[in-house]
Protein backbone atom coordinates (compact mmCIF):
# COMPACT_ATOMS: atom_id res chain seq x y z
CA UNK A 1 0.00 0.00 0.00
CA UNK A 2 2.80 2.49 1.04
CA UNK A 3 4.47 2.06 -3.09
CA UNK A 4 0.68 2.70 -4.12
CA UNK A 5 0.81 5.93 -2.34
CA UNK A 6 4.54 6.73 -3.41
CA UNK A 7 3.98 5.45 -7.18
CA UNK A 8 0.30 8.24 -6.85
CA UNK A 9 2.19 10.96 -5.55
CA UNK A 10 5.01 10.86 -8.34
CA UNK A 11 2.28 10.56 -10.95
CA UNK A 12 0.50 14.03 -9.16
CA UNK A 13 -1.98 15.59 -7.59
CA UNK A 14 -4.81 14.85 -10.92
CA UNK A 15 -4.33 10.49 -10.41
CA UNK A 16 -3.78 10.84 -6.46
CA UNK A 17 -6.96 12.89 -6.87
CA UNK A 18 -8.93 10.62 -9.31
CA UNK A 19 -7.44 7.36 -6.77
CA UNK A 20 -8.55 8.41 -3.69
CA UNK A 21 -11.76 6.19 -3.27
CA UNK A 22 -12.97 9.17 -0.42
CA UNK A 23 -12.72 11.96 -2.93
CA UNK A 24 -15.29 14.44 -3.29
CA UNK A 25 -16.28 17.55 -5.43
CA UNK A 26 -16.35 20.71 -3.49
CA UNK A 27 -20.19 21.21 -3.44
CA UNK A 28 -21.87 25.10 -3.42
CA UNK A 29 -25.57 26.01 -2.91
CA UNK A 30 -27.35 26.22 -6.37
CA UNK A 31 -30.91 27.08 -7.48
CA UNK A 32 -32.51 24.11 -4.65
CA UNK A 33 -31.52 26.55 -2.23
CA UNK A 34 -33.16 29.72 -0.89
CA UNK A 35 -31.70 33.15 -2.28
CA UNK A 36 -30.04 31.66 -4.98
CA UNK A 37 -28.96 34.44 -7.30
CA UNK A 38 -27.80 33.28 -11.34
CA UNK A 39 -24.55 34.39 -12.20
CA UNK A 40 -24.26 35.78 -8.73
CA UNK A 41 -20.56 37.46 -7.71
CA UNK A 42 -17.87 34.91 -7.26
CA UNK A 43 -14.17 36.15 -6.66
CA UNK A 44 -12.52 33.95 -9.45
CA UNK A 45 -15.21 34.31 -12.05
CA UNK A 46 -14.27 37.82 -11.97
CA UNK A 47 -10.46 37.75 -11.56
CA UNK A 48 -10.39 35.22 -14.96
CA UNK A 49 -12.93 37.65 -16.66
CA UNK A 50 -10.30 40.45 -16.00
CA UNK A 51 -7.39 38.09 -17.04
CA UNK A 52 -6.43 38.12 -20.79
CA UNK A 53 -6.41 35.11 -22.32
CA UNK A 54 -3.98 33.93 -24.15
CA UNK A 55 -5.22 31.08 -26.64
CA UNK A 56 -1.61 29.25 -27.47
CA UNK A 57 -0.95 29.15 -23.73
CA UNK A 58 -4.67 27.79 -23.85
CA UNK A 59 -3.88 25.00 -26.02
CA UNK A 60 -1.29 24.18 -23.90
CA UNK A 61 -3.91 23.61 -20.87
CA UNK A 62 -6.57 22.15 -22.69
CA UNK A 63 -4.37 18.91 -23.42
CA UNK A 64 -5.76 17.38 -20.09
CA UNK A 65 -9.32 17.64 -21.66
CA UNK A 66 -9.03 16.07 -25.50
CA UNK A 67 -9.41 12.74 -24.01
CA UNK A 68 -13.10 13.55 -23.24
CA UNK A 69 -14.07 16.77 -25.38
CA UNK A 70 -11.48 15.87 -28.48
CA UNK A 71 -8.40 17.35 -29.74
CA UNK A 72 -11.00 19.66 -32.06
CA UNK A 73 -12.97 20.23 -28.91
CA UNK A 74 -16.17 19.13 -30.77
CA UNK A 75 -17.07 16.59 -28.15
CA UNK A 76 -18.84 13.43 -28.17
CA UNK A 77 -22.49 12.73 -28.79
CA UNK A 78 -22.74 9.73 -27.46
CA UNK A 79 -20.94 9.71 -23.76
CA UNK A 80 -22.75 13.51 -23.53
CA UNK A 81 -19.85 15.69 -24.01
CA UNK A 82 -20.26 18.59 -25.34
CA UNK A 83 -18.73 20.41 -28.37
CA UNK A 84 -16.30 23.92 -27.09
CA UNK A 85 -15.26 25.01 -29.89
CA UNK A 86 -16.78 28.58 -30.97
CA UNK A 87 -18.29 28.64 -27.58
CA UNK A 88 -19.09 32.18 -26.26
CA UNK A 89 -15.78 33.35 -23.56
CA UNK A 90 -18.10 34.25 -20.89
CA UNK A 91 -20.11 30.87 -20.99
CA UNK A 92 -16.62 28.92 -20.64
CA UNK A 93 -15.49 30.88 -17.52
CA UNK A 94 -18.57 30.75 -16.12
CA UNK A 95 -19.30 27.16 -16.75
CA UNK A 96 -15.62 25.86 -15.53
CA UNK A 97 -15.59 28.53 -12.69
CA UNK A 98 -18.91 26.88 -11.58
CA UNK A 99 -18.01 23.35 -12.07
CA UNK A 100 -14.62 24.15 -9.68
CA UNK A 101 -16.70 25.87 -7.37
CA UNK A 102 -18.98 23.14 -7.25
CA UNK A 103 -22.21 24.50 -8.17
CA UNK A 104 -22.60 22.53 -11.59
CA UNK A 105 -22.26 18.60 -10.48
CA UNK A 106 -19.28 17.63 -12.80
CA UNK A 107 -17.78 14.33 -10.71
CA UNK A 108 -16.37 12.95 -13.94
CA UNK A 109 -14.19 16.12 -15.09
CA UNK A 110 -13.53 17.82 -12.06
CA UNK A 111 -10.45 15.77 -10.87
CA UNK A 112 -9.05 17.31 -14.71
CA UNK A 113 -10.13 20.67 -13.82
CA UNK A 114 -9.88 21.07 -9.95
CA UNK A 115 -7.20 23.45 -8.90
CA UNK A 116 -4.16 21.37 -8.14
CA UNK A 117 -4.45 20.74 -12.31
CA UNK A 118 -5.86 24.09 -13.38
CA UNK A 119 -5.16 27.80 -12.22
CA UNK A 120 -7.26 30.49 -12.92
CA UNK A 121 -5.08 31.69 -15.50
CA UNK A 122 -5.31 28.63 -17.38
CA UNK A 123 -9.28 28.96 -17.29
CA UNK A 124 -8.98 32.43 -18.93
CA UNK A 125 -6.39 31.03 -21.32
CA UNK A 126 -8.53 27.68 -22.27
CA UNK A 127 -11.71 30.15 -22.87
CA UNK A 128 -9.62 32.08 -25.10
CA UNK A 129 -8.19 29.56 -26.67
CA UNK A 130 -12.26 27.30 -27.09
CA UNK A 131 -13.72 30.36 -28.35
CA UNK A 132 -11.15 31.02 -31.69
CA UNK A 133 -11.39 27.32 -32.67
CA UNK A 134 -14.08 26.83 -35.43
CA UNK A 135 -17.34 25.23 -34.91
CA UNK A 136 -17.27 21.61 -36.37
CA UNK A 137 -20.75 20.98 -38.03
CA UNK A 138 -20.21 17.10 -37.30
CA UNK A 139 -21.87 17.53 -34.16
CA UNK A 140 -24.59 14.57 -34.00
CA UNK A 141 -28.22 15.79 -34.73
CA UNK A 142 -31.44 14.46 -33.96
CA UNK A 143 -33.74 12.36 -36.49
CA UNK A 144 -35.02 14.85 -37.84
CA UNK A 145 -38.47 13.44 -37.35
CA UNK A 146 -40.19 16.56 -34.94
CA UNK A 147 -37.51 19.21 -36.12
CA UNK A 148 -40.49 21.30 -37.31
CA UNK A 149 -42.00 21.06 -33.79
CA UNK A 150 -38.98 21.87 -32.55
CA UNK A 151 -39.01 24.55 -34.39
CA UNK A 152 -42.16 26.51 -32.79
CA UNK A 153 -41.28 25.12 -29.30
CA UNK A 154 -38.07 27.28 -29.67
CA UNK A 155 -39.26 30.25 -31.51
CA UNK A 156 -42.20 30.84 -28.38
CA UNK A 157 -39.71 29.93 -25.65
CA UNK A 158 -36.20 29.79 -26.20
CA UNK A 159 -35.36 32.45 -28.94
CA UNK A 160 -35.68 35.74 -26.90
CA UNK A 161 -32.65 33.94 -25.05
CA UNK A 162 -30.42 31.73 -26.88
CA UNK A 163 -30.96 33.90 -30.32
CA UNK A 164 -32.68 33.32 -33.63
CA UNK A 165 -29.98 31.05 -35.06
CA UNK A 166 -29.39 29.65 -31.95
CA UNK A 167 -26.30 31.79 -31.48
CA UNK A 168 -26.73 32.63 -27.80
CA UNK A 169 -25.35 36.22 -26.18
CA UNK A 170 -22.14 36.60 -25.27
CA UNK A 171 -22.41 39.28 -23.60
CA UNK A 172 -24.99 38.11 -20.96
CA UNK A 173 -23.47 34.90 -20.36
CA UNK A 174 -26.33 32.59 -22.68
CA UNK A 175 -24.39 29.91 -24.14
CA UNK A 176 -24.69 29.14 -27.97
CA UNK A 177 -26.67 25.97 -28.67
CA UNK A 178 -26.25 26.01 -32.47
CA UNK A 179 -24.17 22.77 -34.01
CA UNK A 180 -24.67 21.34 -29.98
CA UNK A 181 -24.59 17.71 -29.57
CA UNK A 182 -28.33 16.60 -29.49
CA UNK A 183 -27.74 14.11 -26.54
CA UNK A 184 -26.42 17.10 -24.49
CA UNK A 185 -28.77 19.17 -25.27
CA UNK A 186 -31.48 17.02 -24.84
CA UNK A 187 -29.52 16.15 -21.42
CA UNK A 188 -29.17 20.13 -20.06
CA UNK A 189 -32.57 20.15 -21.46
CA UNK A 190 -34.10 18.04 -19.05
CA UNK A 191 -31.57 18.86 -16.32
CA UNK A 192 -32.23 22.32 -16.18
CA UNK A 193 -36.11 21.80 -16.43
CA UNK A 194 -36.35 18.69 -13.05
CA UNK A 195 -33.74 21.32 -11.29
CA UNK A 196 -30.74 19.42 -11.48
CA UNK A 197 -28.72 21.31 -13.36
CA UNK A 198 -27.80 23.52 -10.24
CA UNK A 199 -26.39 26.72 -12.06
CA UNK A 200 -29.01 27.03 -14.12
CA UNK A 201 -30.98 30.11 -14.48
CA UNK A 202 -34.12 30.71 -12.69
CA UNK A 203 -35.49 32.39 -15.79
CA UNK A 204 -35.15 29.92 -18.23
CA UNK A 205 -36.04 27.06 -15.85
CA UNK A 206 -39.73 29.03 -15.91
CA UNK A 207 -39.64 29.25 -19.73
CA UNK A 208 -38.44 25.29 -20.33
CA UNK A 209 -40.90 24.24 -17.00
CA UNK A 210 -44.27 23.37 -19.09
CA UNK A 211 -42.82 21.20 -21.71
CA UNK A 212 -42.78 17.06 -21.99
CA UNK A 213 -39.84 14.91 -22.76
CA UNK A 214 -41.15 14.36 -26.21
CA UNK A 215 -40.63 18.54 -26.42
CA UNK A 216 -37.58 18.43 -25.36
CA UNK A 217 -36.63 15.84 -27.73
CA UNK A 218 -38.20 18.11 -30.42
CA UNK A 219 -36.46 21.01 -29.75
CA UNK A 220 -33.33 19.64 -29.19
CA UNK A 221 -33.35 17.82 -32.54
CA UNK A 222 -34.26 21.47 -33.94
CA UNK A 223 -31.02 23.24 -31.98
CA UNK A 224 -28.82 20.87 -33.32
CA UNK A 225 -29.39 21.80 -36.95
CA UNK A 226 -29.13 25.16 -36.85
CA UNK A 227 -25.83 25.91 -38.34
CA UNK A 228 -23.11 27.93 -36.52
CA UNK A 229 -22.99 31.84 -37.19
CA UNK A 230 -21.36 31.67 -40.43
CA UNK A 231 -17.61 33.32 -39.37
CA UNK A 232 -17.53 30.75 -36.55
CA UNK A 233 -17.99 27.61 -39.01
CA UNK A 234 -15.63 25.47 -39.87
CA UNK A 235 -14.57 25.19 -43.13
C1 LIG B 1 -13.62 12.76 -17.99
C2 LIG B 1 -14.20 13.51 -19.06
C3 LIG B 1 -13.97 15.02 -19.08
C4 LIG B 1 -12.78 15.69 -19.02
C5 LIG B 1 -11.38 15.12 -18.91
C6 LIG B 1 -13.10 17.09 -19.16
N1 LIG B 1 -14.46 17.25 -19.29
FE1 LIG B 1 -15.44 19.01 -19.58
N2 LIG B 1 -17.23 18.04 -19.52
C7 LIG B 1 -17.39 16.68 -19.39
C8 LIG B 1 -18.81 16.37 -19.34
C9 LIG B 1 -19.42 14.99 -19.18
C10 LIG B 1 -19.50 17.61 -19.44
C11 LIG B 1 -21.01 17.82 -19.44
C12 LIG B 1 -21.53 17.64 -18.06
C13 LIG B 1 -23.01 17.84 -17.99
O1 LIG B 1 -23.73 17.11 -18.66
O2 LIG B 1 -23.43 18.73 -17.27
C14 LIG B 1 -18.47 18.64 -19.56
C15 LIG B 1 -18.74 19.98 -19.68
C16 LIG B 1 -17.78 20.97 -19.89
C17 LIG B 1 -18.07 22.38 -20.08
C18 LIG B 1 -19.44 23.02 -20.12
C19 LIG B 1 -19.85 23.27 -21.54
C20 LIG B 1 -21.17 23.95 -21.68
O3 LIG B 1 -21.60 24.15 -22.83
O4 LIG B 1 -21.79 24.31 -20.67
C21 LIG B 1 -16.86 23.01 -20.23
C22 LIG B 1 -16.63 24.50 -20.46
C23 LIG B 1 -15.83 22.01 -20.11
N3 LIG B 1 -16.42 20.77 -19.91
C24 LIG B 1 -14.47 22.26 -20.19
C25 LIG B 1 -13.48 21.31 -19.91
C26 LIG B 1 -12.07 21.63 -19.81
C27 LIG B 1 -11.47 23.00 -20.07
C28 LIG B 1 -11.43 20.48 -19.48
C29 LIG B 1 -9.96 20.27 -19.17
C30 LIG B 1 -9.38 21.08 -18.12
C31 LIG B 1 -12.43 19.43 -19.39
N4 LIG B 1 -13.67 19.98 -19.65
C32 LIG B 1 -12.16 18.10 -19.13
C33 LIG B 1 -16.39 15.74 -19.32
C34 LIG B 1 -15.02 16.01 -19.24
C1 LIG C 1 -34.11 33.77 -19.76
C2 LIG C 1 -33.17 33.31 -20.76
C3 LIG C 1 -33.28 31.88 -21.24
C4 LIG C 1 -34.37 31.25 -21.82
C5 LIG C 1 -35.76 31.83 -22.07
C6 LIG C 1 -33.94 29.94 -22.17
N1 LIG C 1 -32.63 29.76 -21.80
FE1 LIG C 1 -31.54 28.05 -22.04
N2 LIG C 1 -29.99 28.88 -20.99
C7 LIG C 1 -29.97 30.17 -20.50
C8 LIG C 1 -28.76 30.35 -19.73
C9 LIG C 1 -28.35 31.63 -19.04
C10 LIG C 1 -28.06 29.14 -19.77
C11 LIG C 1 -26.74 28.82 -19.07
C12 LIG C 1 -27.04 28.67 -17.58
C13 LIG C 1 -25.78 28.64 -16.74
O1 LIG C 1 -25.25 29.69 -16.45
O2 LIG C 1 -25.34 27.54 -16.44
C14 LIG C 1 -28.86 28.23 -20.58
C15 LIG C 1 -28.50 26.92 -20.91
C16 LIG C 1 -29.19 26.13 -21.79
C17 LIG C 1 -28.72 24.85 -22.28
C18 LIG C 1 -27.38 24.23 -21.97
C19 LIG C 1 -26.34 24.79 -22.93
C20 LIG C 1 -24.93 24.36 -22.60
O3 LIG C 1 -24.04 24.66 -23.40
O4 LIG C 1 -24.71 23.77 -21.56
C21 LIG C 1 -29.69 24.36 -23.11
C22 LIG C 1 -29.65 23.06 -23.88
C23 LIG C 1 -30.77 25.31 -23.11
N3 LIG C 1 -30.43 26.38 -22.31
C24 LIG C 1 -31.96 25.12 -23.78
C25 LIG C 1 -33.04 26.00 -23.72
C26 LIG C 1 -34.35 25.73 -24.29
C27 LIG C 1 -34.70 24.47 -25.05
C28 LIG C 1 -35.12 26.82 -24.01
C29 LIG C 1 -36.56 27.03 -24.38
C30 LIG C 1 -37.52 26.01 -23.98
C31 LIG C 1 -34.30 27.75 -23.24
N4 LIG C 1 -33.06 27.23 -23.08
C32 LIG C 1 -34.74 28.99 -22.79
C33 LIG C 1 -30.94 31.13 -20.70
C34 LIG C 1 -32.20 30.92 -21.23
Amino acid sequence: MKSLAILLALLGPTAAALAQPGYVQPHAPGIESKGYVWNGPDTEKTEALMHRGDPEKGKVAYEVCRGCHGADASGKNDAIYPQLAGQHVKVLIKQMVDVRAGRRDNPKMHPFIGEWAITTDDVSDMAAYLNSLPVPTTNIKGSGANATRGRTIYEKSCSNCHGDRGEGDAARFYPMVASQHYAYLLNESVQIRDGWRRNANPKMRAAIKKYSDKDLEAVSDYMSRLPPPADKAAK
